[in-house]
């Protein structure tokens, strides 16, 4: 399976960093390797043009489960895909933390997405008081079961492993505990969904992460903001 290497620039940077940022990443491309950029809403359809037939793939952080209305400051999944965006990350911890996403929530959003044209990237996982109570395994089987909608495995669609303990934190599981997850990942997927691991991801960690069974790329916040150490962990990721 070709790995997937998608950068969460959350929100971060003016236009012109996102411009900069994302021009790098195209100039770097490695072969071999698919790579996914996620800017922040109002940089989304600048950095999207810019992509447009280029070997990076831009994608939204988030979209509402609703196809229009009145939603204010909300964006619906088909808006992204309009001005460019072919993926949508959805469930993020973030999101879940500041404005309360359920699973229940998170699949109603994964089926705008896909009704939409757009791949989910769906997170979950666990946080420190979880995996210390031996429940890490139970809880993201959880949230993929609430989480994943029909149609999820016809739309290609992708699955991201966050320990919350691990995002931003520069801590990560061992190669042992993130194998084990991802294992049960795959039991409750497909063959062909592309399982993703995600927190404190960087150049010196990718090569041994990425080379685990099941993991097939990485959802990388902070390091895809530096168009570097973004590349060399796509490097990590190639052939
Ligand atoms: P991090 O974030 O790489 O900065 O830990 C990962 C994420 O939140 O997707």
């Amino acid at each position: 399976m070709r790995p997937l290497i998608a950068g969460n620039w959350k929100m971060h940077g003016t236009l012109r960093d996102a411009a900069a940022l994302a021009e790098a990443v195209r100039a770097g491309a490695p072969a071999g390797v698919d790579l996914l950029i996620c800017p922040p809403f109002v940089h989304l359809h600048v950095v999207a043009a810019a992509m447009l037939g280029q070997p990076v793939a831009v994608g939204g952080q988030d979209c509402h489960a609703a196809a229009k209305g009145a939603h204010t400051g909300d964006v619906a999944a088909a808006m992204l895909r309009d001005v460019g965006a072919t993926h949508v990350i959805l469930g993020h911890s973030e999101r879940r933390a500041d404005h309360g996403e359920t699973d229940a929530g998170v699949r109603a959003k994964a089926e705008a997405a896909i009704g939409a044209g757009l791949t989910p990237i769906i997170c979950v996982g666990e946080t420190l008081a979880q995996r210390e109570a031996g429940e890490a395994e139970a809880v993201v089987a959880a949230q993929v079961k609430g989480s994943l909608p029909e149609g999820f495995l016809a739309a290609d669609g992708v699955v991201a492993y966050e320990p919350v303990w691990a995002i931003g934190t520069g801590r990560t599981p061992t190669e042992a505990d993130i194998a084990a997850i991802h294992a049960v990942l795959r039991g409750l997927t497909s063959p062909a969904t592309r399982l993703l691991y995600g927190g404190s991801v960087k150049p010196a960690n990718a090569k041994a992460i990425l080379g685990l069974p099941h993991v097939d790329g990485a959802l990388v916040g902070g390091a895809s903001l530096v168009a570097a150490d973004f590349l060399a962990i796509a490097g990590a990721a190639g052939p």
